[in-house]
């Protein structure tokens, strides 16, 4: 059976070069994954005062990263960082404490720019507050996606054969990786 996981998106803009990214990696993506992307336009501020009663748009999201066998984060990197929204859910997800629901979830990180540096100041902050929530991490392949500007047409289809071979590499070896840590 394959293994499903949750791509959770760290762009909210209609036009998301991350989304368009987490879009091509559903459909080349081998068979043995079945990647279903979370967006995060309805998911609210994390507030601790609401621990006790979570409002559902939490708990749609908790359960949603539960029911999931692995976790792909597909992310833009906003001033050096890891988007407000993103890291707003990795919040969300991460309580109550000690029941994070990514713990034990395989997790793979695909950054993006326009620009020359691919995100790679995103994924290392990605890395960094991870850990103590998460899975374990696939370290490699790395995947740092730069110049993604020109790299899909009108309707969002991925053109850019280069980028096209990387994402392929990419989610076979995390599709293998899953797999191994599933056995
Ligand atoms: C950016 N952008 C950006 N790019 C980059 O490579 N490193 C950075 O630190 C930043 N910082 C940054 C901050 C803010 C607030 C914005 C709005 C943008 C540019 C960013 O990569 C670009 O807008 C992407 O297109 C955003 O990703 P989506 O929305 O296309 O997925």
């Amino acid at each position: 059976m394959a293994h499903s996981v949750a791509v959770i998106v760290g762009s909210l803009r209609k036009e998301s070069f991350s989304l368009k990214i987490a879009k091509a990696l559903a459909k080349i993506a081998p068979p043995s994954l079945k990647l279903g992307i979370v967006t995060l336009h309805d998911l609210s501020f994390f507030n601790q005062d609401l621990e006790a009663t979570p409002p559902a748009d939490w708990l749609k999201f908790r359960e949603t990263v539960q029911k999931s066998d692995a976790v792909l984060f597909v992310s833009p990197e906003y001033n050096r960082s890891v988007p407000g929204v993103l890291k707003n859910a990795i919040d969300v997800g991460s309580r109550p404490y000690g029941k994070s629901s990514f713990l034990g979830k395989p997790t793979g990180i695909v950054v993006s720019s326009p620009g020359p540096l691919g995100g790679v100041a995103a994924a290392m902050h990605l890395k960094a507050l991870l850990p103590g929530i998460c899975g374990p991490i696939l370290q490699q392949p790395e995947i740092y996606l730069n110049g993604v500007g020109d790299a899909f047409d009108d309707k969002g289809e991925l053109t850019k054969e280069s980028l096209e071979k990387v994402l392929r590499d990419y989610i076979t070896a995390f599709a293998a990786w899953v797999g191994k840590q599933a056995a």
